[in-house]
């Protein structure tokens, strides 16, 4: 079983990321072959400074490596590493109706928001599809935001084979030159808070990042904004977002120790924020040493981006042969 998912390198990356995504993936590498990019040409929609995307890829990739993929296991590479994805691309953008790119959220959004679209953003969902199509995949998880995308990718790929492939059977997927990807939704970890209560997220400013220095996390984690329940009180852990991150960290004896302790009161939140930030060291603790140890190794970090763009060029000049050759361009 093929599994693929890519993140794009629009910043650093945060425990959302973690628990929302990267933890699953890493997970996956054990159930299949899973296939993981940095989906660089992605993020060119929105970053447009040289030395920015070069920091961010390889920050990307560190935290891959960091977080537990194993380079023996997965395959991890840039997108713009793999030429062919763009040629794909252009090739399904001339069987994508343009009604199918209309309707998505990504372009929708934003010119709802007034922004103008570039041609980019109205495309990328065609250069996702090509992402995904293009390494045959079986399985791709995504987040609850991307699942448009997905669907998006499976109407291309049938229009494609339906279009190409006399033997096609949209009803069984069977026949194309093009695999059906099925999607494979997230476990829903709830959405991970941030410092603010609101959704985590890197575009507003509410992160508690995996590889800060240590300091830096620590005030972070106390700056959790709470209520003013006094330190006596009992206080409502279903309504904390200090409870809603401890949650993602403690095991269940210890969760419903803490559960009790808010109830009874007597402990004030800057004890329970200690307590967070302790099991947030504990659990991230190898992987930020591993983190420190890969960024005093470089080489070995571009190696395994080189070894892992050679795998999936393999893999995606086989496809690219049988799409030249049903389109008559060879
Ligand atoms: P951001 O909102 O910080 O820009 P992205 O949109 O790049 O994050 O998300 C990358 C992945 O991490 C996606 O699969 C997304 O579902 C997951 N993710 C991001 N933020 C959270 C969150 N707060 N809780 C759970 N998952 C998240
Ligand atoms: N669009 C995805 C995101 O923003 C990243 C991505 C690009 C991707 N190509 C993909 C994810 C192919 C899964 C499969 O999160």
């Amino acid at each position: 079983m093929r599994i693929l998912s890519g993140v794009q390198p629009s910043g650093k990356l945060h425990i959302g990321n973690y628990f929302g995504a990267i933890r699953q993936f890493v997970e996956l590498q054990h159930k299949g072959h899973g296939l993981y990019f940095i989906a660089d040409l992605h993020a060119l929609t929105t970053i447009r400074d040289a030395e920015t995307m070069r920091a961010l890829n390889f920050d990307v990739a560190l935290n891959f490596l960091a977080l537990g993929l194993d380079p023996a296991k997965a395959t991890l590479f840039k997108q713009s590493d793999v030429p062919e994805v763009s040629e794909l691309q252009w090739i399904l953008s001339t069987v994508t109706p343009m009604g199918l790119l209309e309707r998505a959220h990504s372009y929708k959004d934003k010119t709802a928001r007034g922004i103008s679209a570039d041609h980019g953003l109205f495309a990328y969902p065609v250069l996702m599809a090509a992402d995904i199509l293009i390494y045959h995949s079986d399985l791709v998880p995504v987040g609850k935001d991307q699942k448009q995308h997905l669907e998006i990718a499976r109407d291309i790929a049938v229009k494609f084979n339906t279009v190409y492939c006399k033997d096609f059977d949209p009803h069984t997927g069977e026949g194309g030159v093009l695999k059906l990807p099925k999607p494979h939704t997230m476990d829903e970890t709830a959405v991970v808070p941030g410092t603010d209560g609101e959704k985590m997220s890197k575009s507003y400013g509410n992160t508690i990042d995996l590889f800060a220095p240590e300091k830096e996390t620590r005030k972070r984690i106390m700056s959790v904004k709470t209520d003013s329940t006094p330190l006596e009180a009992a206080k409502n852990p279903d309504t904390c977002n200090v409870f809603a991150l401890l949650k993602l960290f403690a095991p269940p004896a210890e969760l419903a120790e803490i559960r009790a302790q808010y109830e009874k009161g007597g402990v004030g939140y800057g004890d329970f924020k200690k307590r967070l930030a302790d099991y947030f060291f504990d659990t991230f603790g190898t992987a930020r040493k591993r983190y420190d140890e890969l960024c005093n190794n470089q080489d070995y970090v571009y190696e395994v981006l080189a070894k892992g763009a050679a795998q999936a060029r393999e893999i995606a000049s086989e496809l690219m042969d049988d799409v030249r050759r049903v389109t008559g361009l060879r």
